[in-house]
């Protein structure tokens, strides 16, 4: 386990390439509405735009990549819905984990997983346990994953561990016990389908992130458009609180900007 920096203690080291993006993946059942298609087929064609989403990241050196899947509200959807969704991700995980593995990725889920079936929960240990050695991506998937959630249960098992800290804690105490614990905080947060909210996401997590918002639906969104989410970023200065002046010289990301976005692909 990396031993993650945290972005109000200290100032984070910032790279060219985000070290780690988040993707809040939004917009599938419009992007099927759009077809007169049922939203399913929605869901079916954003699974592919996972797959691009992970070679993409792969080759362009982001080292984890956090993909929110499944919200600890979608349950108020359509029962039907749910299903569906909850289908699509064992047939993935059964179709995918040996790809990733060969891939070098490194697969983990956050969320709480005490409401999915027993098969899917052991599908999801399998593909942790296989690809835990994994070194050139970690792919994340958040599912029935919520950010207060996540603050609850890890004030809860810190307390467990550390009754001592009911008197007072810190940060210190406390990230450990986050889902994410393993993961930098994300450089860079994308969410496409043009929503312009964070939807109970990485609440803790997103203090210093770079938010980009892309009306881009997500079974569109592929290669390029992940590099003009990235050339974005690189044109942000990130000052975690100081001013520009303070700034290293050349500590700008402009200047590494991707030269002709798309064609990276
Ligand atoms: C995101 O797409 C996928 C999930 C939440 C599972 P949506 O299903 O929210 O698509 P829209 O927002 O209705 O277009
Ligand atoms: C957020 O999308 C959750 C996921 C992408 C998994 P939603 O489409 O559910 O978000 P809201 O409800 O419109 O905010
Ligand atoms: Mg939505």
């Amino acid at each position: 386990m990396t031993n993650p920096v945290s972005s109000t203690l200290e100032v984070p080291e910032t790279r060219r390439i985000p070290r780690h993006v988040a993707v809040i993946m939004d917009g599938n059942g419009r992007w099927a509405r759009q077809r007169f298609l049922p939203r399913v087929a929605g869901h079916r064609r954003g699974a592919e735009a996972v797959r691009n989403a992970v070679r993409a990241c792969a080759e362009r050196g982001v080292e984890y990549l956090t993909l929110f899947a499944f919200s600890s509200e979608n349950w108020r959807r359509p029962p039907d819905e749910v299903s569906f969704l909850m289908q699509l991700f064992v047939v993935a995980l059964e179709q995918e984990v040996e790809k990733l593995h060969e891939n070098d990725v490194s697969f983990r889920v956050v969320g709480d997983l005490g409401r999915f079936e027993p098969k899917l929960v052991r599908l999801i240990r399998e593909a942790e346990a296989l690809t835990a050695g994994n070194r050139r991506l970690t792919l994340t998937i958040a599912a029935n994953y919520g950010g207060r959630w996540d603050m609850l249960q890890a004030v809860h098992r810190m307390l467990r561990d550390h009754p001592e800290l009911a008197a007072g804690f810190g940060e210190g105490d406390f990230t450990p016990y986050l889902a994410l614990n393993y993961a930098p905080e994300p450089d860079l947060f994308i969410r496409t389908g043009g929503e312009q909210r964070i939807s109970n996401f990485l609440l803790w997590q997103l203090a210093y992130t770079e938010l980009y918002f892309t009306d881009t639906l997500w079974p569109d969104f592929d290669a390029a458009a992940l590099d003009r989410a990235i050339v974005s970023y690189q044109q942000r200065e990130r000052r975690f609180g100081r001013t520009s002046e303070q700034l290293p010289a050349g500590a700008g990301l402009a200047a590494y900007r991707i030269e002709n976005p798309g064609d990276a692909a």
